[in-house]
């Protein structure tokens, strides 16, 4: 059945779904977790892979065609490659967002069961400073599990993902730049968003993009593609035609205006904006018997009430309760 597209009380029409499977991680990131972890949800308070299966494909109804699958680490959630056989019909492109750390075990099983895209997340290209960042010392088995993704054709393009921080991430820029034009991936840099569990966050802690991409430039000139509608990267191409790079800069030059995404997490909370101050349970009417047309209603209601933008520059701003990893970036 055509269900009418979802739209938001400003306009935008919503077609990205960013699912978060799992709150657990298996590394602790300082921009996100504590080192002693979080009060995991219990197995009851996570949506079942049927569940999971039932809203996927009303979202599809509902024009969402681009889902992204995050944690947490959606890797350590049990039998992940069959929850993404399940919904990798339903939609035209099926992400998965990762810290690596299972892709040498996965990797495989993942782009088997239909997963369209991969961002690996990785900090930094030394291992002690990998290991100061996420508090595991894991980098090269990292990469050893990029390696592995990189060898399927259908896992490309592959972006890797960096988190910016000032007083940490200068010193890789250029090894990130290089490994960029060496290599087919394409990193991002992503500005330091207040989302981290132990709010440490200030303004001041947020390297931005234009930094960034200046220090690149300086030693090798790089040159701006176009920006693509809905997009959270500005995506720079080496003037010499080696390769690309992107910064996501949500901080210093939001990209609200054309924002088409919305957030469910593990336990079934819709969330309009990664600052959301306020969600919108699924979970309850999900279990207590609800129609796909009264949950149509619950999402249609809470997509109109989509936040018109972020608050993080402005006096006030108050973090939300979650942290990334319990939201699923
Ligand atoms: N600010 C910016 N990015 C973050 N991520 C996690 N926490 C933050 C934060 N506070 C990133 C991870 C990963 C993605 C899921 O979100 O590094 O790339
Ligand atoms: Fe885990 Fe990702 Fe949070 Fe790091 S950023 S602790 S990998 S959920």
């Amino acid at each position: 059945m055509a269900r009418a597209p979802l739209i938001d009380g400003h306009g935008r029409t919503i077609g990205d779904l960013r699912l978060s499977v799992t709150d657990r991680c298996n590394f602790r990131c300082q921009y996100c977790m504590p080192a002693e972890g979080l009060p995991w949800l219990d197995r009851e308070e996570v949506l079942h892979f049927e569940e999971i299966e039932r809203l996927v494909a009303l979202f599809a109804e509902l024009g969402i065609r681009d889902v992204r699958l995050t944690g947490g680490e959606p890797l350590v959630r049990r039998d992940f490659p069959r929850l993404v056989s399940m919904l990798s019909p339903l939609v035209d492109d099926l992400a998965i967002t990762t810290n690596g750390f299972l892709l040498e075990r996965d990797a495989e099983a993942l782009v088997r069961a239909g997963a369209t895209r991969f961002n690996v997340s990785i900090d930094s290209l030394q291992r002690d400073r990998f290991f100061e960042m996420t508090r595991r010392d894991a980098l090269p088995r990292v990469l050893k599990g990029l390696e592995t993704l990189a060898a399927f054709p259908e896992a490309h393009p592959i972006k890797v993902n960096a988190v910016a921080v000032r007083g940490f991430t200068e010193q890789e820029a250029l090894p990130f730049a290089r490994f960029a034009r060496e290599h087919p991936y394409q990193i991002r840099f992503i500005e330091f968003m207040p989302l981290d569990a132990d709010r440490t966050w200030s303004p001041e802690q947020v390297l931005t993009g234009e930094e960034l991409r200046a220090a690149i430039h300086a030693v090798y000139p790089l040159e701006p593609e176009p920006r693509e509608a809905h997009a959270t990267a500005r995506v720079y191409r080496f003037a010499d035609g080696q390769g690309h790079i992107g910064f996501i800069n949500p901080v210093s030059e939001p990209f609200c205006g054309d924002c088409n995404r919305i957030r469910l997490t593990a336990d079934g909370k819709l969330r309009t904006c990664l600052f959301s101050l306020n969600e919108t349970d699924l979970r309850a009417p999900l279990r207590s018997g609800a129609t796909d047309d009264e949950l149509e209603q619950v999402i249609r209601d809470a997509v109109w009430r989509k936040e018109l933008k972020h608050h993080v520059n402005d006096p006030g701003f108050i973090q939300p309760a979650r942290s990334m990893s319990a939201i699923g970036g």
